[in-house]
């Protein structure tokens, strides 16, 4: 199976994909693309000799169809069997997302249906929920909406920050998104718990 990545950052999450896809492994990267050419991933990933892509939002202002249309052209040239959203922070269009449904997956820093949308650890910690965490879903129309196929839980501690709760949480991201692309690569569906 080919992969391609989105991020629109440093790429943790990708580096942590890309190591996990060795020769053993039923998928390969076959393109990092970011929507943002400063994306500190980019240079991870092109260190690493995979094929990369920057489409800059920024030029196309509101027209998020002609910025997709841009990224898609890069994406098709890949011919990716998989897409993993990682830590890709624009919302795709529901014309995007219907070219790619049941192929595309997304890291999401909460336990969802919870906390959807931005900022999840500040809702954690001001709702004092004990736990807190990570999903890995399918992507669909609706925002962080679509069937999960995995979820790492952490501990909310006294006295954490948000910024304490995010580091937490994305140890354990570095863990998830790996372990349900090589599930979800061999066309298993079932749900991980970490
Ligand atoms: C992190 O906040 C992570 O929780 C979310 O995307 C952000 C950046 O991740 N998934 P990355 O280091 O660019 O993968």
């Amino acid at each position: 199976k080919r992969v391609a990545i989105l991020i629109s950052g440093g790429g943790s999450n990708m580096l942590a994909l890309v190591r996990d896809m060795g020769p053993d492994h039923p998928a390969r990267p076959v393109l990092v693309a970011a929507n943002d050419p400063a994306a500190g991933g980019l240079a991870r990933a092109a260190g690493l000799g995979i094929a990369t892509a920057a489409v800059d939002h920024r030029p196309f202002g509101k027209d998020r169809a002609a910025f997709e249309a841009a990224l898609s052209a890069r994406l098709e040239a890949a011919r990716p069997d998989i897409i993993c959203l990682a830590g890709f922070m624009r919302i795709l269009t529901p014309g995007f997302i219907s070219r790619w449904e049941g192929r595309m997956l997304n890291i999401h820093p909460s336990l969802l249906p919870k906390y959807r949308g931005l900022h999840t650890h500040a809702r954690a910690i001001e709702a004092g929920d004990a736990e807190h965490g990570c999903s890995v879903h399918e992507v669909t129309a609706e925002l962080d909406g679509g069937p999960v196929l995995g979820q790492a839980r952490v501990p909310v501690l006294p006295g954490d920050t948000p910024d304490d709760l995010a580091a937490r949480v994305l140890e354990k991201e570095h863990l998830l998104y790996p372990a349900v692309l090589r599930r979800f690569a061999m066309g298993d569906r079932r749900p991980i718990q970490l």
